[in-house]
């Protein structure tokens, strides 16, 4: 038995809701083949460029499927998977997510769905672990669900899927090096009562605006007082493709995940286009080379 699959990017965070909200795209995705084998056996292959490990232990597909083969102890069976990465390493749009989501994915196919989609989150975390060194579910989650998702916890797992609202997505990843783990170390340990109460209006807000399809209070939702102001400064050029979204009509955006993606959404596939034209001129003045995408929340 074989299956195919295509693995969507994700957008963790959607600015105010830190380790918590995240959404899928419909561009990029990676693409997955599974294989069952007979063995208790993990094989691993890319056919991308990105030169990625292919020892198990070392890939983040590959610690999933060792994850779901530690649990079906007694059984001789195996998994073979070829990883067509689309989604880049680093970019801040899912890639771990894709590779550790897709791999429990693929293994439940094969085995005859005997595993729900929370415990599918379970498995993937371990893949973003090794990724990232932190067990967050806010890329997995939509990645498995589809749309916008709310982790309200990890542990215990409560994921709670809101919706997949009509809006596109314009995202630019420049190709400047931004790594999970130092994005994570620099923020704040303590936070200011005041700012608290704001990041949870605009997440309430959000959430709301989300759940109503209420553009204008997604729009003025979108603001993030805590961890923003720490990560853009190491994402050339942030405000200035902020600024300039916005006055293309853009309802608003921010840092995808842990950057160095910038993301913004829309109201049309017109003014999304125009958003990817502005981000993509903005870098190439300065001479940053640049990946840019228009999509769809999937
Ligand atoms: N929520 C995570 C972060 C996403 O912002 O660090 C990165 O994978």
């Amino acid at each position: 038995k074989n299956i195919k699959l295509q693995v969507p990017g994700t957008v963790a965070n959607l600015v105010c809701g830190f380790d918590i909200l995240g959404m899928a795209l419909n561009e990029p995705f990676d693409e997955m083949e599974f294989k069952l084998l007979d063995e208790r056996k993990i094989i691993i292959r890319h056919e991308d460029e990105f030169h990625l490990p292919t020892e198990p232990e070392k890939n983040v597909a590959g610690v999933v499927l060792q994850k779901i083969l530690e649990k079906l102890e007694n059984q001789n069976i195996g998994f073979e998977v070829t990883i067509n990465k689309k989604i880049k390493p680093g970019s801040g749009l899912g890639s771990s997510a894709a590779s550790a989501a897709g791999a429990a994915f693929g293994a439940n196919e094969l085995l005859g769905n005997i595993f729900s989609k929370e415990e599918l989150v379970y498995f993937a975390m371990f893949g973003e672990e090794l990724a990232s060194g932190s067990r967050h579910a806010d890329n997995i989650a939509p990645c498995l669900f589809g749309g916008i998702t709310l982790v309200k916890s990890s542990e215990p797992m409560d994921i709670i899927p809101l919706s997949s609202p009509d809006l596109y997505v314009s995202a630019v990843h420049p190709q400047v090096e931004v790594k999970t783990s130092d994005a994570r170390q620099i923020l704040k340990k303590n936070i200011q009562m005041k700012d608290a109460v704001k990041q949870w209006g605009n997440v309430a807000g959000l959430v709301a605006g989300i759940l109503k399809n209420d553009n204008k209070l997604i729009s003025r939702s979108l603001e993030d007082v805590l961890v923003e102001p720490v990560r853009s400064i190491l994402i050339p050029k942030f405000d200035e493709v902020k600024k300039q979204s916005l006055v293309l009509g853009a309802l608003g955006g921010g840092i995808s995940g842990s950057g160095p993606s910038i993301f913004m959404l829309s109201e049309t596939k017109e003014i999304a286009e125009k958003v990817a034209e502005i981000m993509q001129k903005i870098y190439n003045e300065i001479g940053i080379e640049n990946y840019v995408y228009v999509s769809k929340i999937n």
